[in-house]
């Protein structure tokens, strides 16, 4: 049977991954894969994970099942991470969420739990918006539909509205919690409410994508939009993502939270989550999520998670405006000043796609095909290569 497939181009972001390992030069520089990398290029473990999964090998006895929905000591610090600790004014009654396979795991989930409920439903997303977002949501069988986003190193907020204000009652707006991937420019806090106004009134549902919780501004700030929007409207979706605010990227650590109207829609809503969950993959894995646990209920250990974030997002913000100012000296203009204002990993550049492949076959520099770096792969050391290929090639 395999001889009706034809073979598939790897996935953009993959892809790059892979021609990047294989380029032998000395002088290569990866911006393409979204990872954290510290001045050194390197991934690090994150100091209060490694403490953490000692004690966890410590004291586990078992490896036997633990539940559909993982683990609950998990599932309940995350909903007070993201919603807050009292879950807003309406409580935490209507609220449920279940760990997933990262957060790729929660948005599948998140889009099947859709499409059981209400199978004609459009998702409208941002255009742009990240790469996996489309074959994740667009694999259950949901229609798709984009707004715009951004142009220029701005949120088109009004044009968003636009466009948002002709879906049909009952769509889904799906919107990056913070530090949009791949633009980096996220909504202000009066943009968050202009938008919840308009969820309200066109009774659309939001799905809220949440993948650098901390790499904005702190662990409280990022998620103050989203908890605006859950705490407003009647039903919401959440995928949370630990891949890069723990560094647990491998570990496939996530979970997918759902707000309902009511206790028992709740209950119903996770009834289906966690039976979607079975078919696909059964249970999530649960490594990573006990090292989180961990994490999350030790004070020493979260303490040192929140500064470890800190040394995280100073990071990206420093080479942002160190990039920003490479490249504003040998441009002698302004055009590059935008990446020192965007927030997390990501920005466009804003090259032409000839210019980025210039930027790999003669400067080795990785980014992706519509020129989204991720700002975590410059270091002081890079920095003047990177600012001038880019001012040679744009
Ligand atoms: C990215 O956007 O590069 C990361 O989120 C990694 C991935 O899975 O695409």
């Amino acid at each position: 049977m395999f001889q009706h497939l034809d073979r598939l181009n790897p996935d953009a972001i993959l892809g790059l991954m892979a021609q990047f390992r294989a380029d032998p030069s000395p002088q290569k520089v990866d911006l393409g894969v979204g990872v954290f990398r510290d001045l050194s290029g390197n991934t690090p473990v994150l100091e209060c994970v490694r403490r953490a999964e000692q004690s966890v090998l410590k004291a586990q006895s078992t490896k036997s099942y633990v539940a559909a929905a993982g683990r609950a000591e998990f599932n309940e610090a995350v909903e007070a991470l993201v919603l807050g600790a009292s879950h807003g004014a309406r409580g935490a009654r209507r609220v449920r969420t279940a760990q997933t396979p990262g957060g790729c795991g929660a948005l599948r989930v998140g889009a099947e739990l859709i499409r059981a409920a209400a199978p004609k439903t459009t998702v409208h997303a941002s255009d742009p918006t990240w790469g996996n977002h489309v074959p994740l949501l667009g694999s259950s069988g949901l229609r798709l539909e984009r707004y715009p986003y951004y142009k220029s190193g701005e949120v088109r907020f009004e044009d968003m509205l636009e466009r948002l204000n002709r879906a049909a009652p009952g769509d889904v707006v799906l919107v990056h919690a913070c530090c949009h991937n791949p633009t980096g420019a996220d909504l202000s806090m009066s943009q968050w409410k202009g938008l919840t106004e308009l969820l309200l009134q066109r009774q659309l549902t939001p799905f809220l994508d949440l993948a650098y919780q901390g790499f904005g501004s702190n662990l409280d700030e990022d998620v103050a939009g989203i908890r605006l929007v859950a705490d407003s409207v009647p039903e919401a979706l959440v995928a949370v993502s630990y891949s890069k605010n723990l560094g647990l990227y491998r570990e496939r650590v996530g979970a997918l939270i759902t707000v309902s109207d009511t206790e028992s829609r709740a209950d119903a809503a996770q009834s289906h989550v966690l039976q979607i969950a079975r078919s696909i993959y059964s249970m999530p894995p649960d490594h990573g999520a006990a090292i989180a646990a961990c994490i999350f209920a030790d004070q020493a250990l979260r303490q040192s998670w929140i500064e470890e974030l800190a040394g995280m997002r100073k990071r990206i913000v420093d080479m942002r405006s160190l990039l920003a100012s490479e490249l504003r000296a040998r441009t002698a203009d302004g055009t590059f000043d935008f990446l020192a204002r965007q927030r997390g990993m990501f920005s466009l550049l804003g090259v032409s796609g000839a210019a980025v492949e210039a930027l790999r076959t003669r400067h080795h520099i990785y980014m992706l095909g519509d020129s989204r770096m991720n700002l975590a792969g410059i270091t002081p050391g890079n920095v003047a290569y990177v600012a001038e290929a880019i001012a040679a090639e744009r």
